[in-house]
């Protein structure tokens, strides 16, 4: 086998055989595959696309190339979540303990964030003394003690996708469907968890702008979980606007305890039931109650103990950055519009994200919001309030703000989007 023929194969818009994908995934793994040509294949699958039997073995192959985890030791049934990223979504955080509470084993295997969306290890390592690295045994040990964990994927788990990510970071071959579906599928299914609700974000702060691109991409992964023997489901939902009244680490952090003490805001709030009750039902969980386990303090129970248990302290106050701008309203009427994407990067700028992989993040940075779409707002009254250490950083983030909201006479109907577009099942 050469690589050239396989790169010239979907550059003429072929389809690549099993042998061809296995060999290809194998030796770029190895090293026997260059950079260079590893980022010309991507590009022509970018372009020309891949059918789902190609995706199917492109997964399987990005699977092999490590180990896989098993957690049949555990007494409870598992049940994993993965967003495809979004602004403001500290979801994962009231949700791994909250589905715990309610009788499940949560593996929560996340990542940091890269660009305009938050990382909720880059959240959670705002908490004094929390540790995001364990070892398979550590994971293991606090998932079958507290019911759930939340940390980093271990080098062993799909390697072939470490790399081949990276690479696609620097080439302009993020954005291709087969890629991005077997990439997080790969990671999933060497997981091990038995059942997977995937939460594919919509809208101008989510990786799909469109619902057409967005449906695509979810029923491909649906496709790949079920043929592989996890139970998975997809809900489509909103990003047009953040979700919550947060961006940045500490700040969800903040947000996502008070979630936990049965408070916050209605839109986490209601995605994080709407998601636990999927995964609490693909784990076959019938009689448990969501709302009730946040309402009794049991999900903050688990929260606690799984935060002690790598290391954080619960009850230590969060970092806050050192300066503070505010913005307020020009005019009063009704807010119709606050941009996921322009908030998203107006964080990062404070120094809430990170450009390049090795970067540190700030973790009091960020935006607060005190208005959202629909609100009525008067002039002058804060719209929102940024955060940061590096004070000079506040100009160049008020620049992705502007152009950000639409403020309409006091009486304009406004009509908010649903939080659930769509299921895919
Ligand atoms: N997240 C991943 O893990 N992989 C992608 O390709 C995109 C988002």
């Amino acid at each position: 086998m050469d690589v050239i023929s396989v790169i010239r194969t979907k550059r003429d818009r072929g389809e690549l055989s099993p042998e061809q994908i296995d060999w290809v995934i194998d030796a770029y793994t190895r090293g026997v595959v260059a950079d260079e040509q590893m980022s010309a294949l991507a590009m022509a699958i970018l372009l020309n696309g891949m059918n789902r039997s190609e995706i199917a073995r492109w997964t399987a192959a990005m699977i092999a190339s490590g180990e896989r985890m098993n957690f049949d030791s555990l007494s409870r049934p598992t049940a994993d979540k993965h967003s495809t990223g979004g602004v403001g979504d500290k979801i994962t955080l009231p949700l791994a303990p909250l589905v715990a509470a309610c009788g499940a084993a949560v593996p929560q295997l996340s990542g940091r964030g890269l660009g305009h969306t938050g990382g909720t290890l880059d959240k959670l390592e705002s908490i004094p003394g929390w540790r995001a690295l364990l070892s398979n045994e550590e994971m293991l040990h606090v998932l079958d003690t507290t019911g759930a964990v939340i940390c980093a994927a271990g080098d062993g788990l799909a390697p072939a996708d470490k790399k081949l990510y990276a690479l696609r970071d620097v080439t302009g071959t993020v954005e291709a469907i087969p890629l991005i579906a077997s990439s997080i599928m790969s990671k999933k299914i060497a997981e091990g968890t038995g059942s997977l609700v995937l939460d594919v974000k919509v809208g101008s702060g989510a990786f799909m702008k469109n619902i057409e691109d967005a449906r695509e991409l979810a029923s491909t992964m649906v496709a790949l979980g079920t043929d592989s023997g996890v139970k998975t489901i997809a809900l489509l939902t909103d990003m047009s606007t953040p979700l919550g009244l947060t961006a940045g680490n500490a700040l969800e952090v903040r947000e996502s305890v008070e979630v936990l003490a049965g408070g916050g805001p209605a839109d986490v709030v209601e995605l994080t039931i709407a998601l636990a009750k999927e995964m609490l039902d693909a784990a076959g969980i019938k009689d448990a109650d969501p709302a009730k386990a946040l309402a009794d303090g049991s999900a903050m129970d688990v929260w606690r103990r799984m935060i002690q248990a790598q290391g954080g302290d619960p009850d230590a106050a969060l970092p806050v950055a050192r300066e503070q701008h505010t913005v307020t309203a020009p005019e009063s009427g009704v807010l119709t519009r606050l941009d996921a994407y322009a908030v998203g990067v107006g964080a990062w700028r404070l120094g809430a994200g990170r450009a390049r992989k090795e970067d540190p993040v700030q973790a009091g940075a960020g935006i607060e919001l005190h208005a959202k779409p629909g609100e009525q707002v008067t002039a002058g009254q804060p719209l929102m309030t940024l955060h940061t250490d590096t004070p000079e950083k506040f100009d160049y983030a008020l620049a992705s703000l502007e152009g950000s909201y639409d403020i309409a006479p006091a009486g304009t109907a406004f009509t908010a989007n649903p939080i659930v577009l769509d299921r895919i099942a």
